[in-house]
């Protein structure tokens, strides 16, 4: 009688270590969701793909590209001059997004969520960035074209290279 008491009391601990871990996962999964909520993307853009083949998104993006991110990120895509280094407010220059740029190390998923939310969003505790979110301005889909706009310019073997980046990031 008194092992299956034993037993009970096990049963017991391990379920209230069970509700415990389920609790952790729920409160995680609860913060992640009301960070990103409405970006249809997870922490690291979960399953955005943006498909630099469709032309008639590249084409919106061109527009899109034109007349709200060249004027920081260049009209040909070429960044500030300088990028690497910091300004005098502390903050770094527009990077380029051709292949010579950091763009394309980045999987999808983050291209959205930095261009919807701005370099913030991303950003760790106490970094300032000065790339604005576009949440308020542009329609998911006009921030999926100018990205597909931007990655239709990378040369084959980039595009390969960041297409796999993607995969792996879901
Ligand atoms: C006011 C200037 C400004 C405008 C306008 C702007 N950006 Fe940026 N962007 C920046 C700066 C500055 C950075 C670098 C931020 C950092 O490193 O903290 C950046 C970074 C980025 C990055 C991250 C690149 C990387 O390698 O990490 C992406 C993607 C991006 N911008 C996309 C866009 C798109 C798309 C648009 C237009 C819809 C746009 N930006 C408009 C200033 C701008």
């Amino acid at each position: 009688m008194a092992g299956e008491d034993g037993k009970a009391g096990v049963r017991k601990g391990l379920s209230i270590v069970v509700l415990a871990a389920g609790l952790v996962v729920l409160a995680i999964a609860a913060v992640v969701l009301w960070r990103y909520a409405g970006t249809g993307a997870g922490p690291a853009g979960g399953a955005v793909r943006i498909d630099a083949g469709d032309a008639a998104l590249v084409a919106l993006g061109r527009k899109v590209y034109a007349a709200n991110c060249a004027a920081c990120h260049g009209a040909g895509r070429e960044g500030e001059p300088d990028w690497r280094s910091r300004k005098e407010d502390g903050t770094l220059p527009a990077p380029p997004h051709d292949e010579s740029g950091h763009t394309w190390h980045h999987p999808d998923g983050m291209l959205f969520v930095i261009t919807r939310s701005g370099g913030q969003a991303v950003a760790p505790a106490g970094y300032e960035s000065g790339m604005p979110g576009f949440a308020g301005t542009l329609t998911d889909r006009e921030i999926s074209a100018s990205i597909a706009f931007i990655k239709s310019h990378w040369p084959p073997e980039i595009r390969r290279r960041q297409e796999q980046i993607t995969r792996q990031s879901q």
